[in-house]
Formats: C-alpha cells, sequence, structure tokens
C-alpha cells in the first residue's frame, strides 16, 4: 500500500493511475489531509506554492516515516493560459511530471507513455496540430513535456497523420451511428462487455429488437427533420451476427427505411465466425453493409480452446473466404497479443495466416485483464507475458502490418493492459474506419442505440462532448425505452 497526499485533490486520482502503471498492482491510498496517519510504510506528499513567477510543484517520498527523496517541477506563471479546462490539464500535468519524476527514480523505469494515463493519447497530437505546430515541436512536446517516449511519440505523430484527411472533412451536420447488439455465443475468456449469452436471453431477443426499432425510428426521424447526414454507421456488441438471419435483417431493414441515403461506411462487427454465414453475408450486403470484421484474436487452434471462441482457426478462413465470394472488399480482423500461453511463434502464426488473407484493416490489441472477465476471476490458473515479450509481439505485428502494406491510423489504451501498452488499428491506403477515427476522437456526433450504448454528442464551437447513456441492462432497457428515447429528445429538441 502506497499512501498519497495531493494538495490539489481533484488530481489525486489520476497521480495514483500515474503510480499504479510504474507498480502494477499496488494499491494507493488517497489521503484527504496532510495531517493524516500513513497506512503503510511509503507515502508521496505533492504539493505546491507560487514564488518568483513561477509555480512550483514539490512531491516527497516518505518511507517508514523519513523523507528518502525529493522532485520538484516548475512553470512560468505567465505560460498558463487557455480556457480554464486547458489551465488545469496544463497545471496538472506539472504535477504528473513532478510524481513521475520521484516514482521513476525510486522504481528505477521508465515508462514508455510517460504522464499519459488517459485512453485517447492522440487527441493531444491532434490539438496540437490544429494549432498549425510543427511536427518535430510536436516530438519536443511529447518527448519532454509529456516524458513519451521517442518510439511511442513517433507512433503517435503517424497515425495521427493517417486522420488528418478524415477528420478535415467532418462538418456539424454528418453523424454516425453506433448500434448495440449486446448477446454473444459464449463467453471469451479475457471479456468484460456486458453481452448476455444469446440462448440464455432467447426469450427477450424480440422484445429487444422491437426496443431497439423504436428508439432507432424515433430519434432518427427527429434527428434527420434537422437535416443532419449519417456518415457512418457501426453495428457493434457483443456480435449481432449471434442474432438469427430473420432477427438481423429486421434491424437492417429498420435502419433502411428510416436512413434511405447512401452510407458511407456501414459496418456490422460479425466477429465470430461461428455465427457468421453466407445466408447472413448475403442479407448484410443485401442491406448495404459495406464493412465486416471477422476477428480472430489468434489462429493457434490450442490458445482459442483456452479462450473459449468456439471456433477454429479454419473456420476463421472459411468465413473470410465466404465473405470475399460474397462481395465484402472492406474486411477487418482483431488479434490479440498476450493472450496466456502464446509465445513470439504464435504470434508469428497468426500474422503469416493473416498475411495470406489479405485483410483491408487489422486491430491488434494487448490483452487487458479487466474486472468481469472470467479471465480476472481465475487469474491463478494462468501465466501472462512481461512488458518486454508484450513489447516484442507488438513489433512482430507492425513488422508484418507494414509487409501488408498497413499503416497505424487509430489508437487506444485501456486500463490493466499488460505491459501498459496500447491498441492499434492498421490500414491499407484509402481503407481506414472513418467510425473507428471519429469515436476515438470525439470530434463528431454519435448517436447510440440499444443497451449500454452511450451517444456523444459533439459541440465544436467549445470542442467539448456531452454524453447520454443507455442503460447496460437489456432487460431494463426493454422496459425503460422510453425513458431513454426521452433523454435523446431531450437533447435534440
Ligand atoms: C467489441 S469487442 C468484440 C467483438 C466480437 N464480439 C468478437 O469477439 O470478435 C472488439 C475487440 O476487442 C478486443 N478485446 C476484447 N476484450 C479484450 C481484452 N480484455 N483485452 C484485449 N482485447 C480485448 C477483441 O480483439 C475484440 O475482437
Ligand atoms: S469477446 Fe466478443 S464474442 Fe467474446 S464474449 Fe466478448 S463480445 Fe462476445
Amino acid at each position: 500500500m502506497i499512501d498519497l497526499y495531493v494538495e490539489i485533490t481533484s488530481f489525486a486520482h489520476e497521480l495514483d493511475e500515474l503510480i499504479r502503471a510504474f507498480m502494477p498492482g499496488k494499491k494507493v491510498n488517497i489521503l484527504r489531509n496532510r495531517e493524516d496517519t500513513s497506512t503503510g510504510n511509503l507515502r508521496i506528499d505533492v504539493v505546491y506554492e507560487f514564488k518568483d513567477n513561477l509555480l512550483h510543484v514539490y512531491s516527497n517520498l516518505i518511507q517508514d516515516g523519513k523523507k528518502i527523496d525529493e522532485a520538484n517541477e516548475t512553470m512560468e506563471i505567465d505560460d498558463i493560459q487557455g480556457d480554464k479546462w486547458i489551465i488545469r490539464r496544463q497545471v496538472k500535468n506539472v504535477f504528473k511530471r513532478c510524481v513521475y519524476k520521484i516514482v521513476s527514480r525510486f522504481t528505477d523505469k521508465n515508462l514508455d507513455w510517460g504522464i499519459l494515463t488517459g485512453i485517447r493519447p492522440t487527441k493531444i497530437v491532434n490539438e496540437m496540430l490544429d494549432c498549425d505546430m510543427e511536427k518535430r515541436r510536436i516530438f519536443s512536446i511529447l518527448n519532454r513535456g509529456y516524458f513519451i517516449s521517442p518510439s511511442k511519440a513517433h507512433l503517435l505523430i503517424e497515425t495521427v497523420s493517417h486522420q488528418r484527411a478524415i477528420l478535415s472533412k467532418n462538418h456539424n451536420k454528418k453523424i454516425s451511428l453506433y448500434i448495440n447488439i449486446p448477446f454473444c455465443t459464449t463467453k471469451c475468456l479475457y471479456c468484460s462487455f456486458p453481452s448476455a449469452i444469446i440462448t440464455a436471453s432467447r426469450g427477450f431477443l424480440d422484445s429487444y429488437i422491437d426496443a431497439l426499432i423504436y428508439e432507432i425510428t424515433t430519434v432518427m426521424s427527429r434527428i434527420l427533420k434537422q437535416g443532419y447526414i449519417v456518415e457512418t454507421i457501426y453495428i457493434g456488441g457483443g456480435t449481432p451476427t449471434a442474432l438469427s438471419a430473420i432477427q438481423l435483417e429486421r434491424v437492417l431493414k429498420a435502419l433502411r427505411a428510416i436512413i434511405p441515403s447512401e452510407i458511407k461506411e456501414y459496418t456490422v462487427e460479425g466477429g465470430r465466425p461461428d455465427t457468421l454465414d453466407i445466408e447472413k453475408l448475403s442479407i448484410l450486403k443485401e442491406y448495404g453493409v459495406n464493412r465486416i470484421s471477422i476477428n480472430p484474436q489468434s489462429m493457434n487452434e490450442e490458445t482459442l480452446i483456452k479462450i473459449g471462441r468456439n471456433h477454429t482457426p479454419y473456420e476463421i478462413i472459411e468465413c473470410f473466404n465466404n465473405a470475399r465470394t460474397a462481395g465484402f472488399d472492406f474486411i477487418n480482423m482483431d488479434v490479440i497479443v498476450g493472450l496466456p500461453g502464446e509465445k513470439l511463434g504464435d504470434i508469428e502464426k497468426t500474422m503469416t495466416e493473416i498475411y495470406k488473407l489479405s485483410p483491408e484493416n487489422v486491430t491488434i490489441h494487448t490483452l487487458a485483464i479487466k474486472r468481469g472477465s472470467p479471465l480476472k476471476d481465475n487469474l491463478r490458473r494462468y501465466e501472462f507475458i512481461d512488458e518486454n515479450m508484450a513489447e516484442n509481439m507488438l513489433d512482430i505485428c507492425k513488422r508484418w502490418m507494414s509487409n501488408m502494406n498497413m499503416f497505424p491510423y487509430y489508437l487506444y489504451r485501456q486500463k490493466y493492459m499488460l505491459g501498459n501498452l496500447e491498441n492499434i488499428g492498421y490500414a491499407k491506403p484509402g481503407k481506414e474506419c472513418i467510425y473507428n477515427i471519429q469515436m476515438m476522437e470525439e470530434r463528431q456526433t454519435v448517436w447510440a442505440f440499444g443497451a449500454g450504448g452511450i451517444s456523444k454528442i459533439f459541440y465544436k464551437d467549445k470542442n467539448k462532448i456531452e454524453r447520454v447513456p443507455n442503460v447496460k441492462n437489456y432487460i431494463q432497457y426493454i422496459d425503460r425505452i422510453d425513458e431513454m428515447i426521452a433523454r435523446k429528445i431531450h437533447i435534440i429538441e
């Protein structure tokens, strides 16, 4: 246990995350007052003062009641400028750098992502490019101001440079839709998504689709009347194709009835090949779906059994070929690095098989051990790779992506990822998923429908997002559908 006292208490949560990034598994106890007694033998106090036109932040590391190290960071008061959120971030970063220094010395470690603890590191690079900053200066800020390693700083800049052309075409009448189908055939070992097993929910599926169609139709008729254009639709989950062909068609038909215009990008997460047969593929095609995901996670049979995927590598290949035959020329494949028992050779094998299939997008995830997943509940049964091995595995993927003429185009981080790494979406030129970029960069309104959907309304003038959540539980969603609709209408009108 580490005790942490921060003079600006609202920064404590992020500083706690930063400390835990250095010391995974350690608990941090936030102290409200400096006088509070420590509960463990290690304590960090972070305080500040204004002196000589400078903001001074000091962090003290105390072991068994004795100060064993101190760090100090300063910032010129004249440089603290902008709206209140920007000022808050600038000041918070001074606190973070100060804590980073002291914990880095204590653990004798550096973090590749430096002081960044958020899930969307690309956003800061987009903001700097908006101010016409040169890439060399951006690199220097990432490296010296955020302590990000040179390789991650380059990765960030490269990723964002592939988003700019798409983001530059945004305008406030273009929107995206997300539709959530929170059902799956089985529960994967690592998964914490609140999706229900379809066989156990069978009695509710038709009512769920009724509620979903009602929500989409009622809300979208009002939105479209205001002149909005739907640029992308993303049907995700769960596994949307876990629905029967008839149920899936009901959703697609309702969408076509309410949005008759052609959709630039229309994705359905097929996900698992055990749910995506030729009949469903042709239905998707008929209703204008132009991008699908077929997700192997791994191409090793042993791993697929271990993680409860319910499909073989061969079924992935077969499903992929069927999708090509059905006319899909925009296919994504998800992979997870660090699955229990996998070694470098297993990643090579997965990449070799994906290379042969040559999809347009590949998303490389790093395993995150999330609360609510069967994996987290049974940790002792598994062995995990260390951060160097995870980084080596990501490097193998990177090399294969480059062999496939793919580049990184979106990136995000999650809590509890192995080695504190990242997830990277790769695309062939011109095949970036627009929805993934919009959703990650939060520069376009995304209306979300279905249980667990969180709509995000983007206000360009304030550069702010307003969230409108639906309830997560699908039975409550059906019961409270009028309330879910009312929440959205309140914003629209
Ligand atoms: C919305 S999820 C599920 C998509 C689909 N149901 C499937 O499983 O194929 C999208 C992706 O996130 C990744 N993912 C989910 N849980 C993860 C975890 N705990 N760690 C790393 N990646 C994860 C998987 O690669 C998954 O395909
Ligand atoms: S990973 Fe995908 S298929 Fe597996 S349980 Fe989660 S949402 Fe369902």
